[in-house]
């Protein structure tokens, strides 16, 4: 379905406001290639209607749209410089606090699950490579949350198509942390038990989540406005532990919008931690 310069803008203009993703100018085709069959299937004749109700739409249909727009690319141990970074870096710290108390770690646009579960595999490496002295695993909490509702889903639900388990994953890590249902690779309960899951944007408040040691905002900001990058950036620093970590994606940096926060390069990725004041 073609859609109008009119149309666009109003299309363009409610994703902004409901997610701050921004849709550039000129890619009208975008957002026809991705919202057609749901004007279809709603019975929408054109974008004005399908527009018309989204403005009423208490919910169900503004998550289609959202879930349509949003991309869940995403891989394990995404970079491999930043895995190097974290495991040689942010985990054992994480390890070593967590003898004297709980450690939060937030994947703050996680898709389907692959980082989360990452961290989580590589935490529990750690401590079972620290036997008798390793802090229990309950003392690891990760909180994995993203807009789109059926990137949760799968995320909750763990399991994995081969083609899946093929980008980034570890064939050491595939054997020990993973059980394969026919052609399906589930995450093991241990790992799975470290993870909680909910839909959450962005935009809204963080301080419903409380304060984490370790927050991953990785490869979302791109697709935001200058503004809500700031708004994002200073929401992370302000939940973030003083001696907390936060990792961003490769191509992503918080210069220019804040201050805040000071760079460390591990392994040749970039890490940040909130700066002393
Ligand atoms: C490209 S994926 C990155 C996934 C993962 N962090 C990684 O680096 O592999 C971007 C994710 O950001 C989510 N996202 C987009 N806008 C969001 C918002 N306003 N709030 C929360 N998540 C958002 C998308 O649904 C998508 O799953």
């Amino acid at each position: 379905m073609a859609i109008s310069k009119e149309e666009f803008q109003l299309i363009r203009k409610f994703l902004h406001d409901q997610s701050g993703i921004l849709v550039n100018e000129g890619k009208e085709y975008l957002v026809e290639n991705r919202l057609t069959v749901l004007l279809v299937q709603n019975g929408c004749e054109n974008f004005f209607d399908l527009h018309e109700k989204l403005k009423k739409d208490a919910g169900p249909l503004r998550n289609k749209v959202i879930d349509a727009m949003t991309t869940n690319e995403t891989l394990w141990f995404r970079d491999a410089s930043f895995a190097t970074a974290v495991t040689e870096t942010v985990v054992p710290h994480l390890v070593a606090k967590a003898a004297t108390q709980t450690v939060r770690i937030w994947s703050a646009a996680c898709s389907t699950g692959q980082e989360p579960y990452s961290i989580a595999m590589l935490l529990h490496e750690a401590v079972e490579k620290m036997g008798a002295k390793a802090p229990g695993l309950a003392k690891f909490k990760i909180l994995g949350t993203d807009i789109s509702p059926s990137a949760i889903v799968i995320a909750k639900t763990a399991r994995y198509s081969q083609l899946a388990i093929s980008r980034g994953m570890k064939p050491d890590f595939l054997e020990r942390y993973f059980t394969k249902n026919g052609m399906v690779h589930e995450v093991k309960p241990e790992i799975r038990s470290l993870v909680e899951y909910k839909q959450f944007n962005l935009k809204d408040d963080f301080s419903q989540h409380g304060q984490f040691d370790f927050v991953m905002c990785r490869n979302v900001l791109i697709y935001f406005s200058e503004e809500l990058k700031k708004d994002i950036y200073q929401k992370i620093h302000r939940g973030l532990a003083k001696d907390g970590w936060m990792a961003i994606g490769a191509s992503e940096s918080p210069r220019g919008y804040t201050d805040a926060f000071e760079q460390v390069i591990v392994k040749g990725a970039a890490l940040f931690r909130p700066k002393r004041v």
